[in-house]
């Protein structure tokens, strides 16, 4: 869909987790696919922030946001009936597998959100779908509940082991595979959440053969490719350095584990 620029009212914004809040927007006919972000403009600040949806229609898009700063303070503070300035939708979202292969969605932290959206449309294909998410412990933990209904089996993460397997995502992925393999092996693996959590799965992908697409949240000025501010380093054997850099924003947000210079 055409990149637009847009003014939104907030149809509802609260609280679904320790720190975390879910805000949803009057979508005014944009819609978005998996992986698609914008940027919303907050009141009082200049930079705009960058969210991805965790539901789309024609009518309203939802996003659940981290209290990290001031920017996210403010929007928590906002009421129903304001209107906020939306660029959307921007970005390369997932590549949607075919019919015969296995979903595996891994979601850490406020990346988890984003994969609804994608858990919604792999169902409407009817792609078996696997998911693991991770958090710090049972509070902060995001969608467990429709991302188990959209999924075959749900795994759940916690750092302090308040809530299911006592572990990381990586650990979560490894502990279900056996399952999937006996199914198929055309796997596909979907991830959005902290950089560290990404490149334990790339590693995973590659030691199993399968491939894996992840979606990074890299800070952004711009949010349409002017600024680098959002560069990441990208494997070009053919270059001294060994890599490139390319825009988060605009080559991004989701790229293929391969592509990663991870050094
Ligand atoms: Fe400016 Fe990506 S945020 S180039």
């Amino acid at each position: 869909m055409k990149k637009q620029d847009f003014t939104a009212k907030i149809l509802q914004n609260t609280a679904v987790a320790h720190n975390f809040y879910k805000m949803t927007l009057e979508s005014k006919g944009v819609l978005f696919a998996p992986g698609e972000f914008f940027q919303l403009s907050v009141p009082g600040h200049t930079l705009r922030r960058p969210f991805a949806p965790s539901h789309s229609d024609r009518n309203e898009f939802a996003f659940t946001y981290q209290l990290v700063g001031s920017g996210t303070e403010k929007l928590s503070s906002l009421s129903p009936g304001t209107e906020l300035s939306v660029i959307a939708p921007l970005g390369t979202g997932f590549t949607l597998p075919q019919s015969k292969s296995c979903a595996v969605l891994v979601g850490g932290g406020c990346g988890t959100p984003s994969l609804v959206l994608l858990a919604t449309e792999l169902q409407t294909r009817n792609i078996p779908t696997y998911t693991v998410i991770g958090a710090r412990s049972a509070c902060s933990l995001l969608e467990a509940e429709s991302l188990n209904y959209l999924s075959e089996r749900l795994v759940i993460t916690t750092d302090d082991g308040s809530e299911g397997i006592k572990g990381n995502t990586v650990e979560g992925v490894r502990s279900i595979l056996p399952e999937i393999k006996e199914r198929t092996d055309d796997i596909r693996l979907f991830s959005c959440g902290p950089v560290p959590m990404l490149q334990g799965l790339a590693e995973l992908a590659a030691a199993e053969g399968f491939t894996a697409e992840l979606s990074f949240e890299e800070r952004m000025a711009c949010g349409f490719g002017a600024c680098m501010g959002c560069a990441i380093r990208i494997n070009a054997p053919e270059t001294a350095e060994g890599f490139v850099y390319k825009r988060v924003c605009q080559d991004g947000p989701v790229f293929d584990s391969r592509e990663i210079y991870w050094n």
